[in-house]
């Protein structure tokens, strides 16, 4: 997030989905308010919904855009969609891991998943080469049906998808150069067009298969995009051509909705974002286990300065790294976590927590690392499907 140089705008500051800026703890109020999200905690979410989440049970998920939609669709027992999508540039990270285990959530409470694989984006946001992106989206994809994923999913790479492609110029007649300023500030060109490759992405899911809700799971640095689709979403239509009559019939589409989950601060550094130039801040699902627990030895904590203020005062688990790995990602069970949140408060000694919560954490990840093995062909497979769409 930075402020916006552009006086012309409206608002004053902008998002950027493709930076590294961290959206600080007391600016997500302000975020939601500018650009009119709602928050989750007004929103009366149904306790079989809080059940089967844990994001929105733990409040990860905090803000929204017609999550209402989906509930209903939900309690109505009528089909709706989830899409979200990846950057092929390099393994799981704990960022990717929010979302692809959130996509996991949702599915549970009854959505049809749909994933792209933004090949086209790594290439115009890093210079990702296609063949380099498709050997990470195969490693990406098992990561994500360890996770749960379900294989019936529609998983996609943007570059072998006509929908997306053919957005760029169905979704740039009604786009102009000053709309694209205001929402993304002065970018290549091949970031606009990936913006507008990410529009076709979010409305795949009703071009190809209908009319439906579709919830879009993300962090909050992409709602610019989610602005564009959603102003842009009237000028689509679904058409079914009747066999028989040969009559098209075209319905309209619904705007799609979207939940946005906190982004997590450096391991290194609760005031900024993980970031590749910070080794520290960061580590890779496949690293090198000890490498990880070392990364982890060295994490921020909520500890206070010495033993004795941590007894009498207790620890801030809301600024401990080690806290927000277990609550946003390896401690399932809520039982055990509150404990935690209890006894940290009560003053435990952070390096027996740490110690009990690095365990916790390398258990979670080796496991998933041995059941990921087995995945990769699957992975391979569901990528070499044929497409399905082919223009509209
Ligand atoms: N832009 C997203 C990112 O940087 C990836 C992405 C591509 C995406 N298409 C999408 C996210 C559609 C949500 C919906 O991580
Ligand atoms: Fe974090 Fe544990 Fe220390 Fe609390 S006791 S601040 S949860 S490391």
């Amino acid at each position: 997030m930075s402020e916006n140089p552009d006086n012309n705008s409206k608002t004053s500051f902008q998002l950027n989905p493709w930076g590294d800026d961290l959206v600080a703890d007391e600016d997500y109020i302000r975020l939601c308010e500018e650009f009119g999200i709602n928050m989750v905690q007004e929103l009366e979410i149904p306790y079989s919904a809080f059940e089967k989440n844990r994001f929105l049970r733990r409040k990860i998920i905090y803000g929204h855009r017609d999550l209402g939609m989906i509930l209903k669709a939900i309690r109505e027992e009528k089909p709706w969609a989830i899409l979200s999508g990846i950057k092929p540039s390099g393994q799981f990270h704990l960022g990717t891991l929010t979302t692809a285990s959130e996509m996991v959530e949702f599915q549970k409470m009854g959505g049809k998943i749909y994933y792209a694989v933004a090949d086209l984006e790594s290439y115009a946001d890093n210079g990702t080469p296609l063949d380099i992106a498709y050997k990470y989206a195969v490693d990406n994809i098992a990561d994500i049906l360890t996770l749960g994923l379900d294989p019936k999913s529609y998983v996609y790479l943007q570059s072998r998808e006509q929908i997306p492609q053919d957005m760029v110029f169905m979704a740039g007649r009604h786009v102009t150069n000053n709309m694209m300023k205001a929402i993304y500030g002065d970018r290549d060109f091949a970031l606009y067009m990936a913006a507008l490759v990410q529009v076709g992405d979010i409305l795949l899911p009703q071009l190809m298969d209908g009319p439906m809700p579709t919830l879009v799971p993300v962090g909050i640095d992409q709602d610019p995009h989610l602005r564009l689709v959603r102003d842009l979403t009237r000028h689509f239509k679904y058409i079914k051509k009747n066999r028989k009559t040969k009559k098209e019939i075209s319905s309209p589409l619904f705007k799609p909705a979207a939940t946005y989950h906190k982004l997590l601060p450096g391991l290194d550094d609760v005031t900024k974002k993980m970031s590749k130039s910070r080794p520290n801040s960061y580590f890779n699902l496949g690293d090198d286990p000890i490498e990880i627990e070392k990364k982890l030895k060295r994490a921020f904590t909520g500890g206070r300065g010495n033993k004795e203020e941590q007894k009498k005062l207790g620890g801030v688990p809301e600024k401990c790294m080690i806290y927000k790995l277990l609550q946003i990602h390896f401690q399932p069970d809520d039982n055990k976590l509150q404990d935690r949140y209890l006894r940290c408060k009560d003053g435990m000694l952070c390096g027996t927590c740490k110690k009990e919560s690095i365990q916790i954490i390398m258990d979670f990840i080796n496991e998933h690392n041995e059941k990921k093995q087995e995945m990769v062909p699957l992975a391979k497979e569901i990528l070499s499907r044929d497409p399905k769409t082919f223009s509209f």
